[in-house]
């Protein structure tokens, strides 16, 4: 079984399902519905690990709260291994409010708490738990999730970045090379100030971040057109799955990269097969409510993958 360093964020969301985004000054009245349910980019992808069958560390921190003890509950009942884990005495635990509209749309806005008093000694601990792959994400402190993966490529590990959320302040170029670099199209705009809407605008977007990041591939992720890899000399893109239904995208691409991640190192770096892998959690993902609860098991992916290839 896989072992796979995850250092990243936790949070409790805070779902809305809403008509529309208010005006400034105005006041909307709207029972579209709420509920609490675990998310935050790190956690989802850790939730992700564990169910399509990785051995998950998850290097994270917690507030000393109601939501972050229901969160270490949820993570333990997940299978996640805990052991790395902190709790900030002052902090509250990291909360998102997901706004999602009619169209299957989301708007998330992330009070990080405690996510951003992960500290370097926390990072540098839970490497004494040996893992195969650091998987890293930009929803903590971009200092730290560089410190992580310096520590990694030191000790030769390999490096899987889901470059969420994105920052153009953010340095790229702090990096140490990775195996795989992921943005979305939202936050390939933001590091690059190109949109990926076609195959030019993809690739031109990819050579900017190669300029910028030491990837053996840069994959983009595309929503319902799939996704986008270049590996510095070719390019290809892998359609996604047609889903089920499409309830909730929430943390459809943080399924994507767990999954991505997880199948690249079970087939020995075939990014493509990991790239089909991927595509396949999170169509299933996309069919669900919520986002840690949407993620599918590893038997359910390969169900999914077995009925699209036979038909
Ligand atoms: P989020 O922020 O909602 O977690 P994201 O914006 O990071 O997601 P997306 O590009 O929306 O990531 O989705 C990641 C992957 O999930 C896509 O590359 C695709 O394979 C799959 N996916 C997303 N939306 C759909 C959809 N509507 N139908 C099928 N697959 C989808
Ligand atoms: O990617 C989806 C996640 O982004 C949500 O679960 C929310 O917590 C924010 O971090």
């Amino acid at each position: 079984m896989k072992k796979i360093l995850l250092v990243g964020s936790a949070n409790m969301d805070l779902s809305m399902n809403i008509c529309r985004v208010p005006e400034p000054g105005e006041t909307l009245l709207d029972d579209g519905g709420i509920a609490y349910t675990p998310g935050g980019k790190g956690a989802n992808s850790a939730v992700a690990f564990a169910k399509l069958g990785a051995d998950c560390v998850f290097c994270t921190k917690l507030g000393a709260d109601a939501h972050g003890q229901k969160l270490f509950n949820y993570y333990k009942e997940c299978g996640i291994n805990t052991s790395c884990i902190k709790v900030d005495p002052e902090a509250p635990t990291g909360l998102a409010v997901v706004m999602k509209e009619a169209d299957g749309a989301n708007r998330i806005i992330v009070y990080p708490g405690a996510n951003k008093t992960l500290t370097r000694e926390n990072v540098l601990d839970a490497f004494f738990t040996e893992p195969d792959a650091l998987y890293i994400g930009f929803e903590i402190p971009f200092d730290i999730a560089v410190a992580a993966a310096k520590i990694a490529s030191v000790k030769n590990i390999p490096i899987f970045v889901d470059a969420a959320p994105a920052s153009k302040d953010y340095p790229l170029e702090m990096l140490p090379p990775v195996e795989v670099f992921s943005p979305n199209e939202s936050e390939t705009l933001e590091y690059t100030g190109i949109y990926p809407d076609t195959t030019e605008n993809c690739l031109k977007a990819a050579l900017a971040l190669s300029n910028r990041v030491k990837a053996k591939y840069i994959v983009i992720k595309l929503g319902s057109r799939g996704s986008f890899v270049f590996d510095g000399k070719h390019l290809d893109v892998i359609p996604a799955y047609r889903p089920d239904a499409v309830v909730d995208t929430t943390a459809a691409g943080d399924t994507f990269t767990a999954g991505l991640t997880l199948e690249y190192l079970r087939s020995y770096g075939n990014i493509k097969n990991a790239m089909r892998y991927g595509s396949a959690a999170a169509a299933i993902a996309v069919s669900r409510k919520g986002a840690g609860s949407s993620i599918p098991s590893e038997d359910e992916v390969i169900e999914f993958l077995r009925k699209r290839i036979n038909f």
